[in-house]
């Protein structure tokens, strides 16, 4: 098994660090634009081997895509990051071109490769990969709803005072501040309904924070998030990697699931050996499939930009 993380940046890296703790491949390559940093990360992280007991071996590239030749798998966290007051869909312009040339590169290369896009406006650089990339659809998957369901859990934790890991509780549709829907009707704390637990109040409250969790952590941080989206990305690789069939939400083309077509939205997945292999039916009510019907129109004249 081998993987390509495309960008060292805090994102990238955090990912390679993680799919390195967890071996899930033996090769891993780590690359980037900028001289020297994919190098310079990637030996600082084979230098916590002996330490943490990995056997998977890091190799840094500046820019040299032949290195990642016979990639399995390529994640792209490529572009620039949100700033403070910034909307993930400012970056399209620059992002969309980046995404692109990353994808060609890629594909030259690794032309079976799953690839799983991370970079922002998250579901539009999706669609754009999968239209670019001509791969079949159960390839490109966008990682965000893991994120944000993952996000989602941890309010509700906060709230319930309870274990994150004791939360069911999924966020479907765009990711972005105001495209995500946390399905709160749907969120269980060991079987038993969130609704049960606490009030509608602190519920629209769970729900309002997830949607700019995100965007939280960049006014404090400065910059986009990196530990959440990196064990999020990772979380994706395993199933994928180990064959799990673990249902996660992630971005994926719909072809009339969820009543939308012709776009790239976060729904449940099955994700296994061959990418996503189901879309799961989780049977939105009529409010919900409002909003998800919103959601996809935002996103969709996001796409339409492109
Ligand atoms: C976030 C970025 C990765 O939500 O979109 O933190």
């Amino acid at each position: 098994m081998k993987i390509t993380v495309v960008g060292a940046g805090a994102v990238g890296a955090t990912v390679a660090d993680n799919i390195a703790r967890r071996e899930l491949c033996h090769e891993l390559v780590l690359l980037d634009i900028k001289e020297g940093l994919a190098e310079g990360k990637s030996a600082d992280m084979n230098q916590t081997a002996a330490l943490l007991g990995f056997d998977t071996k890091i190799t840094g590239s500046t820019n040299d895509y032949s290195k990642t030749a016979g990639s399995d798998i390529v994640v792209i966290t490529s572009g620039i990051p949100r700033k403070p007051g910034m909307t993930r869909e400012e970056l399209i312009g620059t992002n969309a071109s980046i995404v692109k040339g990353v994808t060609d590169n890629i594909l030259k290369n690794s032309p079976d490769a799953i690839i799983v896009v991370i970079s922002n406006p998250m579901d539009t650089m999706t669609y754009l990969t999968l239209k670019t990339s001509g791969l079949p659809k159960n390839k490109i998957i966008g990682m965000g709803g893991i994120l944000d369901s993952s996000r989602f859990k941890y309010y509700l934790s906060q709230a319930l005072k309870c274990s994150p890991a004791d939360l069911h509780a999924v966020v479907v549709g765009g990711h972005g501040d105001t495209t995500m829907i946390p399905l709160t009707r749907l969120a269980t704390l060991n079987g038993t309904p969130v609704s049960n637990l606490l009030s509608t109040e602190e519920l629209n409250k769970v729900a309002a924070d997830t949607m700019v969790g995100g965007a939280t952590l960049t006014k404090l941080i400065g910059t986009s998030a990196w530990y959440a989206p990196g064990a999020s990305a990772c979380a994706l690789v395993e199933s994928i990697v180990r064959d799990e069939k673990k249902v996660f939400p992630c971005c994926v083309a719909l072809d009339g699931e969820y009543g939308q077509k012709d776009i790239c939205l976060g729904v449940p997945v099955v994700l296994g050996k061959n990418g996503w292999e189901k879309i799961i039916d989780y049977r939105l009510d009529s409010i919900e499939q409002d909003l998800f019907n919103k959601s996809a129109e935002a996103v969709r004249s996001m796409n339409s930009v492109l």
